[in-house]
């Protein structure tokens, strides 16, 4: 070897050393995600568990998998990112090129890495930010041609996550319209299982981006290491988790590909959609106070802030109404105590009025007939009692039987070329086209600026996108997915920026869209059309593993009606509580229930709003459901307990509560009690310790159907 050689092979040596010495920790006070850079200069990721308490054992990690793996090189299973390069070149091999680690205002820590292709100069800049104290991690991925032409970017995850157990169990939240977040669980075994949607707009109809992972066992509440992911994207998503021959699992999270092959130009940036996740040593529980507790601090609209109770025409009306039933409406929900009245659909269209879903849409000027008066005397009107007005917008959409049809068919997607076909009669509107954004942000604005007394918009999406052609993007289909989605980002950025203080709800036709980064823009979400306390019961126990209460609309309707107005209300105050119905359709007593209901829901906000929400008793595992609250300083809890179909007979256990303070005492009382009836709960008055009921619990299960409870405890 020769001088120079030896200086060279030296060299190497060095920089290996220092590339070897690279690791690079992102934790939270009880999780931690360590890479490491390996000698050939790549990026590993060593480590994803529970926080190691001692820096000095990190250097003993081994290097582990390929931390964002790529299409076309050695890794034979599915990759995070797949780049067709100018010169047809589809391989793509990222090294490691520097990492930054920075606090952020708002005390999270962001990590930085980036990677580069030595030899196309991609780069892939990963970001990760920790949010200690709430244990959730967000993650996402920039990528950089850095090429003269355009590249194709054919796969592009915001995240990759390699885990390592004996067993792996999936648990996913699927259904329909009126029938969302039904949980199952599923093992995971060699190969891949991918939760996907393609819908565009109503995407979550069949499944939300969101999912649990438990590690070698299947998920419990309280018990075993679990991964709470979810995909913070308003469209197509997908999830791939993939088992490798030694029965290691990769996650992959980010936009569903499918028909999403992105062109990106010379030195442009792609940024991947946000993923955020938890990781509880502690069940499942535990991690859904995580996500709670992130939600409200830091990534819900309005999460510090307070809800209103609402009375809502839809169910009441549906499109028959016109002034003097709206103003009897409003007279209900101030006699029923609730903050604000909120219009419905049927308000708009006049040469094709919206008198049933087949028009109107995209004509947002009032009806003359049924509101000569316009939306001023509503708000007014509204104002007169002492409530609130909101209102029922769905922007994105069109009926072709409208003014805006007729005139902007430019602005709809659909195809050239072939008849057109419906979902609910209507089409969706082309918002990666700026022109559409524009007609899109106008229509808040309108009236937001002709009635600023507006308080509160319902922002309703009921057809997922069909006859998928886009007149704007013309020979960039394939964009056509996510351009939808940052046009409405976009938009919902105006909205915000210019109307701060504007609560609004995320509707599509039920839950059919919901996602972190949705409600970044809205103050809460409409978890279901679905009404029925009982099936409520079941769709709210399925949100609750991600989203908190004040996060979760949750209505009393006529739905279910051989239900009492109190087991459907009781089921209606677990959530951001609503109500839609005609005080005709209640009795006087119902009335005085609702009443009291709509103040003491105001009044344990502390604990249903602000606190901790702890699932007692699962509706999947029998006839009888609950859940409690705890205010933050664990002076204040409420237990909502409902038997729903028990067996003839049925031996009922104690109901043993979580979250309070062990050594304080509290007053059990039974509060939501129907005019002239009395507790018949032997527990209601009566002072316990938290140990007591955390330990032995209470008889609060029946045999006796569709019954419910709801329990007031107060430290003494
Ligand atoms: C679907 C929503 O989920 C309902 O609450 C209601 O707003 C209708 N759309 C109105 O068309």
């Amino acid at each position: 070897m020769n001088l120079r050689n030896l200086f060279v092979a030296a060299l190497c040596i060095v920089a290996s050393l220092v590339n070897a010495a690279e690791i690079i920790r992102i934790s939270t006070h009880e999780t931690d995600l360590v890479f490491r850079v390996g000698n050939d200069g790549r990026l590993y990721q060593a480590y994803l568990g529970k926080h190691l308490k001692f820096e000095s054992d990190l250097q003993h990690l081994p290097n582990g998998k390929e931390a964002y793996l790529t299409h076309g090189m050695e890794d034979y299973f599915e990759p995070a990112l797949d780049v067709r390069h100018v010169d047809g070149n589809a391989s793509t091999l990222l090294k490691y090129v520097s990492h930054t680690s920075n606090k952020t205002l708002d005390g999270a820590t962001e990590t930085i890495i980036t990677l580069r292709d030595p030899v196309y100069q991609t780069t892939a800049v990963m970001h990760f930010v920790a949010y200690p104290e709430v244990n959730i991690i967000k993650t996402y991925t920039e990528i950089t041609n850095a090429e003269k032409k355009p590249v194709k970017l054919a796969k592009y995850a915001s995240s990759l996550l390699h885990l390592d157990a004996k067993k792996y169990y999936l648990t996913e939240f699927s259904g329909n319209w009126a029938k969302e977040a039904k949980m199952s669980s599923t093992p995971l075994n060699f190969g891949k299982k991918v939760l996907d949607t393609k819908l565009g707009t109503r995407a979550n109809l069949f499944t939300p981006p969101m999912f649990i992972l438990s590690l070698d066992q299947e998920p419990t509440e309280d018990e075993g290491q679990v991964l709470l992911g979810q995909l913070g994207w308003t469209g197509n998503f997908r999830f791939t988790f993939e088992v490798d021959e030694d029965g290691r699992l990769r996650i992959i999270s980010g936009i569903n590909p499918y028909f999403s092959e992105y062109e990106l130009g010379a030195g442009e940036t792609f940024t991947t959609p946000e993923f955020f996740f938890t990781l509880s040593q502690q069940g499942t529980q535990h991690a859904s106070l995580c996500f709670h507790d992130w939600a409200r601090q830091y990534q819900l609209r309005d999460g510090d802030k307070d809800r209103m109770t609402l009375l809502n025409n839809w169910e009441a009306t549906y499109f028959d109404f016109n002034e003097e039933k709206l103003c009897n409406l409003m007279d209900d929900a101030v006699k029923l105590g609730v903050d604000m009245f909120l219009l419905d659909d049927g308000w708009f269209g006049n040469k094709y009025p919206r008198s049933s879903d087949n028009a109107g849409l995209g004509d947002w000027e009032e009806t003359k007939d049924k509101l000569p008066g316009k939306v001023t005397k509503l708000v007014d009107e509204a104002t007169k009692r002492g409530i609130k007005f909101g209102i029922w917008i769905e922007p994105e959409m069109v009926n072709p039987k409208s003014e805006l049809y007729e005139k902007h068919k430019d602005w709809v997607i659909t195809l050239p070329n072939r008849d057109e076909y419906y979902f609910r009669n209507q089409l969706v509107l082309d918002l990666s086209n700026p022109k559409v954004q524009d007609f899109v942000f106008g229509i808040v604005d309108r009236l937001m600026t002709d009635y600023p007394g507006i308080a509160y918009f319902k922002w309703d999406c009921n057809s997922p996108i069909t006859n998928i052609y886009s007149p704007y993007l013309k020979d960039k289909q394939q964009h056509l997915y996510v351009d939808y989605v940052r046009g409405l980002y976009s938009v919902l950025e105006r909205v915000k920026a210019k109307y701060p203080n504007l609560p609004m709800m995320m509707c599509s036709g039920g839950s059919g869209r919901i996602d972190y980064k949705g409600l970044s823009y809205f103050t809460e979400f409409w978890a279901s059309d679905n009404t029925d306390p009982l099936e409520r019961l079941f769709i709210q126990y399925g949100y609750s593993f991600f989203y908190p209460a004040k996060a979760t609309c949750a209505h009393v309707t006529t739905w279910n009606s051989t239900t009492s107005v109190k087991f459907r209300t009781d089921v209606a105050m677990m959530g951001k509580m609503g109500f839609d119905i005609k005080l005709s359709d209640m009795s006087a007593d119902d009335l005085t229930y609702a009443q009291g209901a709509i103040k003491n829901w105001k009044r344990l906000r502390p604990a249903i709003l602000e606190g901790d929400m702890y699932r007692l008793f699962s509706p999947y595992d029998g006839a009888h459901a609950s859940t409690g609250f705890v205010s933050k300083d664990k002076s204040q809890a409420v237990v909502f307990v409902f038997d729903t179909y028990p067996r003839y007979g049925e031996t009922t256990r104690n109901l043993v509560l979580k979250g309070l303070n062990e050594d304080a005492r509290y007053r059990v009382k039974e509060i939501n009690l129907e005019p002239n009836k009395q507790s018949r709960l032997r527990c209601n008055n009566k002072v316990y310790s938290g140990q007591y009921l955390m330990t032995v619990g209470i008889q609060a299960f029946s045999a006796n159907k569709l019954t419910s409870h709801v329990l007031e405890l107060t430290k003494e």
